[in-house]
């Protein structure tokens, strides 16, 4: 009798996996099929395209590029039996980001290398879940509270000057980044996270560390397959730093959570005084409460979990740290470069200011400071710090050029591909901030400019991204002067980028700081 129950178990476990590989096998056939007339690199058995994408990091990028250049606008790559499709046609991509069949992240791409490190939050999650989250954290970045924060990015533009004035005085060439990264995090503990500096100020800088860090590892892990296995990711060199980058995340979140939910704890005594100082000195009280106040007071926010919270905490680190920093330093290099666009900068600076270095930048001189906006966007679609996300189709889906997204591959959207492409934006490689001039950019479809991304899966920071990247560039350049030292640069075209999770300036945005008159 257990005999038979045996063998009973036994096949069943065979017939479930003998009808999962017909189920699979059908798919990729259907797949092959589908996506036949879309050119891409040659495919070969077991690897498939992989050799096209091979390589250190550093080259991938380039490579990306190089594919985008010989194939066309959209290009199907076969890494192995999973189907990637790279769409770039400003048309296709308003289907890809508004069709409701579209909205799942693939898990190869997102769960499975971001999860083990962030755990489950925005950016992963699909489905009810996704739009539940997105419904509780999308309104803590309503425009009262980016207004709130307007006071931290000041005190961190003005720390920024501060470190550049010290740089000034020497002459000497530095990298930029770093100290956009120290800028960036400090803003975001102080603003997302409403962290009390004064409590964490000695695991912040461990964190703005692990931060950058942890986006190469990510990426790291991320593009090795077989690293998804613990087991063997425990073999790789890169494992004890990515299990302590793991430690320092989880600790500092988990600390800046327990100060909060302290601090909700307070006696009613204790919050009665708060109201009545906030009501006497208003820009405090606002200071006091931003966006994870807001979360957890609000109704919904009440209705995250611990552990979902401290992964949306994690998720919104992640999302705001490299991408912003790394568009600061693309743009302090590539107006270093540009000096007659760094010269329109000061000049509008000038106007709006009045000639005043050391006024804060107020509310509401941003809207005012339209020049600098065109460059930040420019910066941007040179730039994309995002380079590529990806969605992932639950049936399939015609595209308007025709092409058709079979269900389950993995549909890659890459704003270099649609932000270097000629035929929607003219002299692509020229950097040219007039191009969002509103004559400019008259009959340019809405979708040709994607930094961060469209549709329902929108990126949340992008206010937030402006506000501060207006106020950090406004305090700076009245102040200093950027140049790139002899032998730099001439063109941003000559710009090198590299490839993790976000684009970073390959060997550092080299710059001079210099006092101006
Ligand atoms: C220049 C800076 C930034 C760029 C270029 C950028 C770009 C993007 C892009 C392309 C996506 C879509 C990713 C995908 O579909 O996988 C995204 C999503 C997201 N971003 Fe940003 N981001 C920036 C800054 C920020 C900041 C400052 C925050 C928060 C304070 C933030 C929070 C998020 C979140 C939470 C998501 C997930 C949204 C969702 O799926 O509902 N980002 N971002």
């Amino acid at each position: 009798m257990l005999e038979l129950v045996v063998w009973c178990a036994v096949g069943a476990v065979v017939a479930r996996a003998f009808l999962w590989v017909c189920a699979a096998a059908r798919e990729v056939l259907h797949q092959l099929w589908v996506t036949r007339d879309i050119p891409g690199p040659p495919s070969y058995p077991l690897v498939g395209s992989f050799l096209a994408v091979a390589g250190p990091q550093e080259e991938l990028y380039e490579k990306l590029v190089a594919l985008r250049r010989q194939l066309g606008p959209t290009v199907k790559l076969w890494l192995g039996p999973v189907l990637v499709i790279i769409v770039s046609r400003p048309r296709d991509l308003e289907l890809v980001f508004t069709d409701p069949r579209l909205q799942a992240k693939p898990w190869l791409m997102y769960a499975s290398s971001l999860e083990p490190c962030l755990g489950a939050g925005l950016i992963t999650m699909s489905g009810a879940d996704y739009r539940r989250h997105r419904r509780i954290i999308a309104p803590s970045f309503a425009q009262d509270v980016l207004h709130s924060f307007a006071p931290a990015f000041n005190a961190n533009a003005r720390r920024l000057s501060e470190r550049l004035a010290e740089l000034a005085e020497t002459g000497e060439v530095f990298d930029a980044s770093p100290l956009s990264r120290m800028c960036t995090s400090y803003t975001v503990c102080e603003t997302v996270l409403s962290a009390d500096s004064s409590r964490l100020e000695e695991d912040r800088e461990a964190v703005v560390k692990a931060v950058y860090r942890g986006v190469t590892l990510m990426f790291h892990r991320g593009i090795r397959p077989w690293y998804r296995s613990d087991l063997l990711f425990r073999l790789s060199k890169n494992y004890h730093d990515y299990q302590e980058m793991v430690r320092i995340g989880d600790t500092f979140v988990s600390k800046v959570l327990d100060l909060k939910m302290e601090a909700q704890q307070q006696t009613e005594t204790a919050r009665q005084e708060e109201e009545a100082e906030a009501a006497a000195a208003p820009s405090k009280s606002r200071r006091n409460k931003a966006f994870l106040d807001h979360l957890l007071s609000s109704e919904e926010g009440k209705t995250l979990t611990k552990e979902e919270l401290s992964g949306e905490l994690k998720h919104l680190v992640a999302a705001s740290n490299s991408t912003t920093s790394d568009t600061l330093s693309f743009f302090m290099y590539c107006i270093a470069i540009r000096q007659d666009v760094q010269d329109k900068i000061v000049e509008e600076l000038d106007s709006v200011f009045e000639g005043d270095r050391d006024r804060e930048v107020g509310l509401a001189d941003l809207p005012k400071l339209k020049y600098l906006e065109r460059t930040f966007k420019e910066t941007l679609r040179c730039f994309a710090p995002a380079p590529i996300y990806a969605r992932q189709p639950d049936s399939d889906v015609k595209l308007p050029s025709g092409v058709t997204l079979p269900k389950g591959c993995v549909v890659v959207v890459s704003p270099h591909f649609t932000h270097k492409d000629p035929d929607v934006w003219p002299d692509p490689a020229e950097f040219d901030p007039d191009r969002f001039l509103p004559e400019n950019s008259r009959g340019r479809h809405p979708h040709s400019f994607i930094p961060f991304s469209a549709g329902t899966r929108s990126c949340v920071g992008q206010r937030f991204v402006m506000m501060f990247l207006k106020t950090a560039a406004a305090t700076v350049l009245r102040r200093f002067r950027l140049e790139t030292p002899p032998g730099g640069p001439q063109s941003v075209a000559d710009i090198r980028a590299i490839f993790s999770l976000t684009l970073h300036v390959q060997g550092g945005a080299q710059i001079r700081a210099r006092r101006r008159e």
